[in-house]
């Protein structure tokens, strides 16, 4: 139907005879000519169609109409050339115009941006807000960063390997989506919450090393890095411990990044989780900037100031924040309240008679010593503001985390500092029933030099062989060294509270496979919507995502959720209760 695609055309094709077809953009009608913005997936170049030539139709030609044109490539007349437009030194005037189709005028504008569009329009109109070239981008960006990644595994001799959608329930930590079964009424399938155990039996099976760009399932509240159905980079490898598969994945990540950006990132950094928290305050830094969480607790170790006197205290010294407002720090002092500190020190740094002093309402009930002490620890030059927590250790680490990101983080897109962060802890924290939560899954294994804390000792300081890969302070992926003994295994379900029978119930087959020789493995999974919307540099994973969900999870142009009719409800054997008035079901 045409003879190339618009966007590459340049003042070297002047004089071609060229067939277009596309959308049209814009038009601009002068009561003479009308200028068209004629928009295919390549870019936009301009139709000049006289209406003395191909009749009164221009006249008529509204946006987002679809036409074809031919017609010889020409220079812009002098003056009108469009700097800001790859195809703007040269025009096509439409020799012939064919509309191949009419459209009403879109609910909103579709060139750039749509930040001012609301999210339920832009997402029940999709198809026209993917017309949109920052859209078109995106998801052109996304698919160079699968083929990058399948590339790199395929190199890698991993085998890529689709594992079922019907499942019985994996557990990560979010509630399953689950599917009614016809043939047996009463009874569900769970959507995969990740391909976790499946790819444990693959290795169980033999396979050595398997990947899969897998569509995962959760129904859990969204975010911005959050949808209900995301796609994972996901791998397993047998005989091959933590470090075999950050390399894998370091690789598969280096290699997506150079897709997009021409430019491999540089060496993945690597931080333990307990420097993570005592350094930046997070389980997944941000170290893009510095900042850092300092520990003041030296200083202040026979201090008269009571607030002080506390397992924890430390500080971060913020720059060229001298002159910030009453109002500011009253707002910080409430935010870190609210976050769970007791209160919040703060102090500005500033010059007096050639020596630096702490400006701040409990100055004075600070020494000398300390006040000095609090200067030179945290580096703080004229200017600063040093903001300072105390109280008990994690709490202090969490709040002053929390602050330093509100205070520097950079926006999203540039440098991805990618950093792995080893050694997590095997439980998130101890239940009221006793019973620990695993941080990461229940079948990570322990740390080898922490088996007998395991086996009675302080719970939450067992270290796992888990690690995650965290990038411009995101969580992208985490995987961990599994347990591929059963009695291992069983152990660890014990202490989860997981009874025999339970966990038989849940994951006989996982425990079954075990007993039948199941190698050494490891594994790992990203989130490749996060990985997309960094490289793209898009706060929300949605912009990456060609048909997302609104945030209350629904999909306004099909309707998802809705109700089913009643024959298909008898079929499965599902009753529904009436809605209550009010009430959404
Ligand atoms: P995890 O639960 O940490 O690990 O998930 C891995 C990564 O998947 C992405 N992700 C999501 N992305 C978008 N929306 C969501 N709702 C969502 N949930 C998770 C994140 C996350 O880091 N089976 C293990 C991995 C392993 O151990 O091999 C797992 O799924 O980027």
């Amino acid at each position: 139907m045409r003879t190339q695609m618009v966007g590459g055309l340049r003042a070297d094709d002047v004089g071609a005879e060229v067939t277009l077809a596309g959308w049209v953009a814009a038009r601009r009608d002068h009561g003479g000519v009308v200028f068209l913005d004629l928009r295919d997936a390549s870019g936009i170049v301009q139709v000049v169609a006289d209406p003395e030539t191909l009749g009164d139709v221009v006249h008529r030609i509204g946006r987002e109409w679809v036409l074809r044109v031919s017609g010889t490539v020409r220079p812009r007349p002098e003056g009108t050339v469009n700097a800001d437009l790859p195809t703007g030194e040269v025009e096509v005037p439409a020799g012939s115009l064919e509309v191949l189709n009419e459209s009403e005028p879109p609910p909103f504008p579709l060139s750039d941006r749509a930040d001012d569009v609301d999210e339920v329009v832009r997402l029940r109109y999709r198809y026209l807000d993917l017309r949109r070239p920052a859209m078109q981008d995106n998801l052109r960006l996304r698919a160079r960063v699968n083929a990058a990644l399948r590339d790199a595994m395929a190199k890698q001799d991993f085998v890529e390997v689709e594992t079922p959608m019907l499942i019985a329930s994996t557990p990560e930590g979010a509630r399953d989506f689950v599917v009614p079964s016809r043939l047996s009424p009463g009874s569900f399938y769970a959507l995969p919450q990740s391909p976790q155990l499946f790819k444990q039996l693959l290795m169980v099976g033999g396979l050595d090393r398997y990947f899969q760009i897998a569509r995962c399932l959760r129904d859990e509240d969204l975010r911005a890095d959050r949808q209900f159905e995301f796609m994972q980079y996901d791998a397993e490898m047998s005989f091959a411990d933590a470090d075999d598969v950050m390399a894998v994945v370091s690789e598969a990540v280096s290699s997506a990044v150079e897709a997009v950006t021409g430019k491999r990132p540089g060496l993945f950094g690597r931080m333990t989780w307990h420097d993570a928290q005592e350094r930046f305050g997070s389980d997944k830094p941000d170290v893009r900037f510095g900042m850092e969480l300092v520990d003041l607790g030296p200083i202040f170790a026979a201090t008269e100031f009571r607030a002080f006197q506390a397992p924890a205290v430390k500080g971060i010294c913020v720059g060229a924040q001298g002159e910030v407002s009453r109002s500011t720090v009253d707002a910080l002092v409430e935010r870190a309240k609210k976050l769970g500190a007791a209160g919040l020190v703060w102090m500005r740094v500033r010059e007096e008679g050639g020596t630096t002093v702490l400006e701040a309402p409990v100055a004075k009930f600070l020494s000398e010593p300390e006040k000095q002490g609090i200067v030179a620890t945290l580096g703080a030059v004229p200017g600063d503001l040093v903001l300072i927590v105390a109280g008990e250790r994690r709490m202090t680490n969490r709040v002053l985390g929390v602050l330093r990101l509100d205070l520097g983080k950079p926006v999203i897109g540039g440098d991805l500092s990618p950093l792995w962060v080893v050694d997590f802890p095997l439980f998130e924290a101890i239940g009221t029933d006793g019973r620990p939560t695993p941080a990461h899954h229940p079948f990570t294994m322990p740390h080898a030099d922490d088996l007998d804390l395991l086996r009675g000792g302080d719970l939450l300081a067992v270290r796992s062989q888990a690690y995650d890969l965290v990038c411009s302070g995101w969580e992208l992926g985490s995987g961990s060294v599994r347990i591929h003994q059963s009695e291992l295994q069983q152990e660890i379900f014990s202490l989860l509270g997981i009874a025999p029978e339970e966990a038989h119930d849940r994951f006989g087959f996982l425990l079954d496979a075990f007993r039948f020789g199941a190698p050494p493995h490891a594994g790992f999974a990203f989130g490749v919507d996060r990985l997309v919307a960094l490289l793209a540099g898009e706060e929300n994973i949605r912009e990456v995502i060609a048909f997302p969900k609104t945030q209350s999870g629904s999909d306004p142009l099909t309707g998802a959720p809705s109700e089913i009719d009643a024959g298909q409800l008898a079929e499965l054997g599902i009753s529904v209760r009436p809605r209550t008035k009010g009430a959404s079901r």
